[in-house]
């Protein structure tokens, strides 16, 4: 939960407690599974971002815990599979259930998560939000495909990463922000899309960034794992765009094949050195300046005043 923001503690709450009831099973096996697992500990970015969006039009209602519920569900499987993907050992501050259960495990329980997820919503019987969040799921699915197919490729456009980052970050907390403003006009709803896209922009952006600069003890999950499966994100494509035609061949090495532990920290070193983080922060700043000019559709209230907050705390933090 974001300490930052103890006004929402009780929503939150109601979004934990229809995150463990969607999770329920009646075989003890798997209930013994989840409860093992133990309670999330995460930002919950999302069903904070749809809470405050309803709380500016005073319309938070038990549908939004719901829809922040199976938000921070899909949110949570896909991270399940990225541990995996990405060998990383540490979420949350905690093993990562494929270090803790095996590969086979991980899987099958992010699987679980999806698609309970799916059925929370659909139980409340709007097939327009369901249509949105299938749409949104496949679009992330999408955009970590997406991501697969482009590594290492050293003429990794910006345009192309920003693609890559919309589908894999940015659609679910447009999504977020959408279903926070349904009970508004057609142009708040936009607004807040809107919001919650370039929100979403910046937050991958200073992922990003921490994944190369930040303190693993800090962020509480096993950081670097961008470059050692040469992902080519915003700070190396700076670093790429910088560097001279002669040293250009070496750059591209090591950044996209760094090959054990010294190199992968040569890399971060390099990249931190010649301002690539820094730039990165700036263009995810911009995408903050950009988001905080779509709220001034939303009614003026104490959430949308939080909400601003939350876009400066997005590119603001160390974990
Ligand atoms: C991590 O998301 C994965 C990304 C999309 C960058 P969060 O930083 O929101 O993870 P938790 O939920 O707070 O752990
Ligand atoms: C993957 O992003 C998670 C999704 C957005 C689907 P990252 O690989 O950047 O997430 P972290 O850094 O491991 O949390
Ligand atoms: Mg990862
Ligand atoms: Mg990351």
């Amino acid at each position: 939960m974001i300490a930052a923001f103890p006004a929402l503690a009780d929503q939150l709450h109601a979004v934990e407690q229809a995150m463990a009831a969607a999770l329920a099973s009646r075989e003890q096996r798997v209930a013994g599974l989840i409860e093992d697992l133990g309670p999330f500990h995460g930002k919950l970015l999302r069903p904070s971002l749809c809470l405050l969006v309803a709380a500016t039009m005073g319309a938070v209602d038990e549908r939004h815990h719901a829809l922040g519920a199976a938000l921070e569900l899909i949110h949570t499987a896909t991270l399940v599979h990225d541990d995996l993907i990405d060998d990383a050992d540490t979420r949350r501050g905690r093993p990562t259930a494929h270090t803790r259960h095996g590969n086979t495990t991980a899987i099958l329980l992010g699987d679980f998560m999806y698609t309970r997820a799916f059925s929370l919503v659909a139980e409340l019987g709007e097939l327009e939000l369901v249509k949105r969040l299938c749409a949104a799921t496949n679009t992330v699915c999408e955009g970590e495909l997406h991501q697969q197919m482009a590594a290492r490729d050293a003429d990794l456009s910006e345009d192309e990463y920003r693609r890559i980052i919309y589908g894999k970050t940015a659609a679910l907390t447009e999504l977020a922000a959408y279903f926070g403003a349904m009970a508004g006009s057609e142009a708040q709803r936009r607004s807040a899309a809107a919001f919650g896209r370039d929100l979403g922009m910046a937050f991958q952006i200073a992922d990003d960034c921490l994944d190369v600069a930040g303190d693993a003890q800090k962020v509480g999950k096993t950081l670097a794992t961008d470059l050692e499966r040469g992902r080519v994100t915003l700070p190396l494509i700076r670093i790429l765009a910088g560097a001279s035609p002669s040293e250009r061949p070496d750059v591209e090495r090591l950044l996209l094949h760094p090959s054990g532990r010294d190199q992968v920290e040569a890399a971060r070193t390099l990249i931190i050195q010649r301002g690539g983080v820094a730039s990165a922060l700036g263009t995810a700043r911009e995408l903050v300046a950009a988001a905080k000019t779509h709220l001034n559709r939303l009614p003026e209230s104490p959430a949308r005043a939080q909400l601003a907050e939350l876009a400066d705390f997005v590119v603001a933090r160390d974990f």
